[in-house]
């Protein structure tokens, strides 16, 4: 009997564009996903953009947005890249929706009416000029432990200690530098503590019929948590915040964290709605279905304790399971703006790199264990023209054009006895092996069995050398045997790297004159059959156009008041990541972030005055412009600035005096190149004003 799955991945938030850490989880989760449909499984594959919280409400605010228009937005741009690298998601919602309003107020009453929600008053730090409550990470000030400044008010990032925000020496607020102010106020807490039965029973697949919910390295560290002790959860925020407001308390909302997961369900009643499924036979306290969700290691506390416990007290299904991802370093080390290697997903796509070629490189990478994953850009090239152009497409390039010119196209009608048992005994083999792993999430074991498998067809037809048998009539029976035996196995590894790689599959199975293969059907040796023309499958890495994207990724920094930075996962102990962190538009107040320098230094820049005689927007880039300056005795330079959000019509420009570093290094941008880098002062985004000099002064004159 089929199984019946629910599956989720753990939503991106709704402030910024998604990179290539973000796809790691996914494309793992979409893997296992497409690999389940074709076990002949009943999956449901659900996600949402997670729009709420402090960053996104201060974000959208920095973009002078609505919230609401912000986060629709970012969600188009996540659709997009979705799309783009072929996740096949059943539904995509948003937290921000009736859904999850209705669904996250009745898991909220039901814990309450249940006796697990308790008010507290606590002091928390509060901002006099924001005139709000500020969260862990909007608060900097001097380390309690080592003395270094500019530290975050939950752990230091020089020493390491942990300490609460009001340990800070000189505190200061991110947002307006104030001094905070210690306030009180009445929070909501989830009584956790309650559940550690509850928690221990799941642990050990009471739930479960005795399988695992984790992998054992996340389970001991769930286990390890809950012998530390387990502390009540803060579910509560002050207005004003960007979220649903608590049904019984007026001025106070649910922490994101809070109708985070619940979107999850969100997502799920929403499909349900279109389609007819029950809700409940999925998530009701006594449903046979199965749940699973696809995570990053830094937010496996709150979907190992919080989440099944608030299931459990509000009625419903716990979790099957946890299904947990390392983090992604490039080129061997945390991925770098300087460097290039903070990729965004539509950077690598628009580089020209073909979306299923990352999902196969993660394939090779991925295993059950929550263990990070560097995506070394020599070795990616390297591998994915090796194996899938080298091996795999090869097998078919090298002995459709025999079939076809000598046969017609057709495979043979019979396989002689020893290359049947052959086929047979591999075919059942390596789709037995690699079911199994593809459930376990050992993709890495299945992709070196399928490139075994691979090399051992390729070897055999180069023993064969059919190009040769292709010349005497008289091994014509022959030659028809190696071809329909390659094709067999082409299409047989085709089917095994379908969830990896469903266009290319897709594509594949037109030419083999097949469609929508299961894992089964490959067992079965295609036989008297005829195939199509067989058509370039793959382009080989064309090592440009790594360097493009590494190119386009560094783009940002050249330009002045740039401020689009993807959320960075820190790499932080597993679990302990439980404050919200800012987003992607909050820049520290200057007056904290300059270092005292010389006069000599000063001297260094050669700072000149440029007349804007053209300026006009890129074309492919939503964060530049392109300006042509009158230097005066230094010619005619051409600059690309970041502050397109601020100057929406570039063509007013021209005329000002504005000013630049004339003796910057030129740098060399997808775009063309740069030469100098124009000044503006304020914190980036729309909020970016250029400094200009009064009328009279000559192009190209220095600043002092
Ligand atoms: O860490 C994050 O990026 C969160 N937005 C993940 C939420 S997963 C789920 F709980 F919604
Ligand atoms: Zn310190």
């Amino acid at each position: 009997m089929s199984r019946r799955l629910l599956v989720t991945h753990a939503l991106p938030y709704a402030n910024g564009p998604l990179h290539l850490g973000h796809m790691l989880g996914y494309i793992q989760t979409d893997i296992w996903v497409r690999a389940q449909r074709m076990m002949g499984n009943e999956v449901h594959f659900v996600a949402a953009d997670d729009a709420h919280g402090t960053p996104i409400m201060l974000a959208a605010e920095k973009a002078g947005m609505t919230p609401e228009a912000f986060i629709a937005g970012i969600r188009e741009g996540h659709e997009a890249d979705f799309a783009d690298f072929k996740f096949s998601f059943d539904h995509y919602h948003t937290t921000h929706s009736n859904e999850n309003r209705e669904l996250a107020s009745l898991i909220y009453t039901r814990l309450r009416d249940s006796g697990y929600i308790a008010k507290r008053s606590i002091k928390q730090l509060f901002d006099p000029e924001k005139q709000m409550f500020l969260p862990d990470r909007y608060i900097k000030g001097v380390c309690p432990n080592c003395g270094t400044p500019d530290q975050y008010g939950d752990n230091c990032e020089h020493c390491g200690a942990t300490y609460a925000p009001t340990d800070l020496i000189n505190p200061y607020s991110v947002m307006s530098g104030a001094t905070p102010v210690l306030r009180d106020s009445e929070h909501y807490f989830f009584e956790l503590s309650k559940f550690e039965g509850l928690l221990r029973d799941w642990f050990a697949g009471k739930f479960t019929h005795g399988k695992p919910v984790a992998n054992s390295g996340v389970a001991a560290k769930l286990r390890e948590w809950l012998d530390g002790g387990l502390k009540d959860w803060d579910i509560s925020r002050d207005a004003p915040y960007f979220g649903f407001p608590i049904p019984d308390a007026p001025g106070k909302f649910f922490y994101v964290w809070l109708d985070a997961p619940v979107g999850y369900l969100a997502s799920f009643k929403a499909l349900c709605d279109q389609t007819g499924l029950k809700f409940d036979d999925f998530l009701g306290p006594d449903s046979t279905a199965e749940m699973h969700h696809f995570i990053g290691k830094d937010i496996i506390n709150f979907h190992g304790l919080f989440w099944p416990a608030m299931l459990h007290g509000a009625n419903f299904r716990t979790p099957t399971a946890l299904h947990v991802n390392g983090y992604l370093t490039v080129n061997g080390a945390k991925m770098s703006k300087s460097r290039g290697t903070f990729i965004q997903a539509r950077t690598y796509l628009d580089a020209g790199l073909h979306p299923e070629f990352l999902r196969y490189y993660f394939a090779t990478m991925l295993s059950d264990a929550p263990v990070d994953v560097d995506l070394d850009l020599k070795a990616f090239e390297e591998r994915v023209n090796s194996h899938l152009i080298g091996k795999w497409v090869n097998i078919a390039s090298r002995t459709a054009g025999l079939l076809h010119k000598h046969f017609n196209g057709q495979l043979a009608a019979v396989l002689d006895p020893d290359t049947l048992a052959y086929y047979t005994r591999k075919s059942e083999e390596v789709v037995d092996s690699c079911v199994i792993l593809y459930e376990v999430g050992e993709f890495a074991a299945s992709m070196r069995l399928i490139m075994q498998l691979a090399d051992e067809i390729n070897a055999r037809i180069a023993q064969a050398a059919p190009w040769a048998l292709a010349k005497n009539e008289n091994q014509h029976q022959e030659l028809h045997q190696i071809c329909s035996l390659a094709i067999n196995v082409f299409r047989l590894l085709t089917v095994l790297l379908k969830p990896v790689l469903p266009a290319t599959a897709a594509a594949a199975e037109r030419f083999l004159g097949i469609a929508d293969q299961n894992f089964e059907d490959a067992k079965h040796p295609l036989l008297n059959h005829r195939i199509n023309a067989f058509e370039p499958l793959l382009t080989r890495i064309d090592p440009k156009h790594i360097e493009a994207m590494v190119e386009a990724s560094k783009e940002s920094l050249g330009s002045s008041g740039e401020t689009v930075v993807a959320p960075v996962k820190k790499s932080k102990e597993a679990g302990k990541s439980m404050s919200e962190k800012p987003g992607p538009a909050i820049s520290v107040s200057a007056s904290h972030a300059t270092a005292v320098i010389g006069i000599d230094d000063f001297a260094k820049l050669d700072l000149r005055i440029g007349k804007v005689t053209a300026c006009e927007f890129v074309d492919g880039s939503d964060k530049l412009l392109r300006f042509e300056l009158d230097a005066g005795p230094l010619g005619t330079r051409q600059i690309f600035s970041g502050i397109r959000a601020a100057y929406g019509e570039p063509e007013k420009l021209v005329g000002r005096n504005v000013v630049f570093i004339a003796n910057l290094a030129p740098r060399k941008m997808r775009f063309g190149l740069s030469e100098g880098m124009i000044l503006s002062a304020g914190d980036g985004g729309s909020d970016l004003f250029l400094l200009d000099a009064d009328s009279g002064v000559t192009a190209g004159a220095t600043v002092k």
